[in-house]
């Protein structure tokens, strides 16, 4: 590799290494349940269908309807009970809609529809990573 390849291959080192943390940085870990539909009307939009993608908002993230709107990529990252195999791969993008009234079950109460995405049903709560998308 010639100096010039060694400049750019470091500097797209320290780029991945940003996102990385970036991601790292705004990272939460929770818990995550579901509800089944309809998903209307919900707190947020009362009567407005904002699609299968939404969930519920605990105490831990809801903040007085700030959370109204926010979305959040959200992956599962294990069982939160015996459940076997409580996990399937890749995550998914949820919109918050409603409130998961205190208390909630888990820290996001996701759409069956989102659930079932990145979970089996049959474990009914799994343990999650999720950050503002
Ligand atoms: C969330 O989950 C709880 C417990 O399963 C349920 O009773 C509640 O109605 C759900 N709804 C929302 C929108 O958070």
């Amino acid at each position: 590799m010639g100096a010039l390849g060694v400049v750019i291959h470091g500097f797209i080192m320290v780029i991945i290494a940003i996102c990385l943390m970036s991601e790292e940085t705004n990272a939460a870990q929770g818990t995550a349940i579901f509800y089944d539909p309809p998903y209307i009307p919900s707190a947020c939009y009362g009567r407005q269908n904002l699609g299968v993608m939404v969930a519920g908002a605990s105490d831990a993230i809801w903040r007085n309807r700030a959370a109204c709107g926010k979305n959040y990529r959200v992956r599962c990252i294990g069982g939160a009970n015996l459940a076997p195999h409580p996990c399937k791969a890749g995550n998914v993008v949820v919109k918050i809609v409603d409130y998961c009234s205190s208390p909630c079950n888990g820290d996001i109460n996701l759409s069956r529809d989102a659930f079932s995405k990145i979970a089996d049903l049959n474990a009914g709560k799994v343990k999650i990573e999720y950050f503002p998308a």
